[in-house]
């Protein structure tokens, strides 16, 4: 990872990135966040699925800004390879407990075109939760091909490539305390 400090251009094998999200601008919508999902689990212990890899920047902020009794578990999904587009996918890991009962909330980093958070939420509304939610840092509008909503969501961002904040490009660039956008 180089930065020109100058240009504050951040690249990443072939490809330049500029600064979009700030670190301080995703820190206060991660509190607004945790105080809304907060006050609507109130009584109750909500189980926290974040989703590898990308998400677990984004999970370790809001769970800290959550305040009540929550249980964090992991979930690993994978695209089959060459078939991303189908949104075909399978999990390749995951830590759950029995879902049925539970009042589940998923936690993603991105939601793009939705394939990801689609079959989630038909995998999980399965094992008969008793709510099931869905908490994605942010979501691109313009490419999301599914309707249902993303009940707690940080920022609706333009269909371009972004990085950092636990969002990669070939796995690199995870570990940026900011979101930084392909430099056009
Ligand atoms: P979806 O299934 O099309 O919604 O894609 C979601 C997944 O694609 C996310 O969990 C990310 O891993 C990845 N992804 C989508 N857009 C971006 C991006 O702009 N930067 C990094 N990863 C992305
Ligand atoms: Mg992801």
């Amino acid at each position: 990872m180089e930065i020109d400090q100058q240009l504050n251009t951040i690249k990443l094998g072939e490809l330049s990135f500029v600064p979009f999200i700030s670190a301080a601008k995703i820190a206060e919508r991660v509190q607004e966040l945790g105080k809304l999902i907060t006050a609507d689990y109130q009584d109750k212990t909500p189980l926290i699925i974040t989703i590898l890899n990308g998400s677990f920047i984004f999970c370790s902020d809001l769970v800290r800004a959550v305040d009540m009794d929550c249980e964090v578990q992991f979930m690993k999904v994978s695209s089959y390879e060459g078939t991303t587009s189908t949104g075909k996918m399978t999990a390749v890991f995951d830590t759950l407990p029995e879902l049925a009962g539970r009042d589940v909330i998923i936690i993603e980093d991105i939601v793009d075109q939705g394939h990801t958070i689609n079959y989630l939420h038909q995998l999980y509304l399965a094992k008969k939760p008793n709510s099931l939610r869905i908490a994605s840092l942010l979501l691109k509008p313009d490419a999301y091909r599914y309707e249902h909503p993303i009940d707690y969501l940080g920022f609706k961002i333009p269909n371009d490539f972004v990085v950092g904040y636990g969002l990669d490009y070939n796995q690199m660039g995870r570990n940026l305390p900011a979101i930084y956008t392909l430099k056009i």
